[in-house]
């Protein structure tokens, strides 16, 4: 049988490593390779949001993108958002609002929350749920979820009132 892998050299969580991955392998399986499970594999087809993390910043579904496409890049996962044990404010802000039941879904809309702040501090509403549309939760945590958003873009504008 051919062998289709090759080596790919990567950031991981701000750290360069380096594996052979194959090239059917997708993002979610390299990650469990580097015992990475903060991103969960549950549609497996682009449709959750379950699987997210961060590809040179921007939000991807791992499930959906082939490991060898990272080579090169930086992938940022959940595990890496705490400041030295400390949860980011989007971590607290899930914990403090409840915005959440089974946490399945969490470190899904956790990234994603991260790559919405970074690229709009201060969404309204709306912006916040069209920017939120690809993550189901299947608790239906949804107000919970919206609150915990917008507190941690309010901690975020004026960190030394949170
Ligand atoms: S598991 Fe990747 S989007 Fe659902
Ligand atoms: S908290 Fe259970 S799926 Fe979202």
């Amino acid at each position: 049988m051919t062998d289709t892998s090759r080596r790919i050299r990567f950031m991981l969580n701000g750290r360069p490593v380096s594996t052979r991955a194959e090239s059917h392998l997708d993002l979610v399986d390299l990650l469990r390779r580097f015992n990475l499970f903060g991103a969960r594999e549950s549609c497996g087809q682009g449709l959750c949001g379950c699987c997210t993390v961060l590809v040179d910043g921007v939000a991807v579904s791992g499930c959906l993108m082939l490991a060898q496409l990272v080579d090169g890049k930086s992938v940022i996962t959940v595990e890496s958002l705490d400041e030295g044990g400390t949860l980011s404010h989007v971590q607290q802000a899930f914990v403090d609002e409840g915005a959440f039941q089974c946490g399945f879904c969490t470190p899904g809309f956790v990234m994603m929350t991260h790559a919405l702040l970074r690229e709009n501090p201060n969404p309204d509403e709306s912006e916040i749920r069209d920017f939120l549309a690809g993550n189901l939760c299947r608790c239906a945590a949804y107000p919970e979820i919206i609150r915990a958003v917008r507190t941690a873009a309010s901690r975020m504008r004026s960190p030394q009132a949170a």
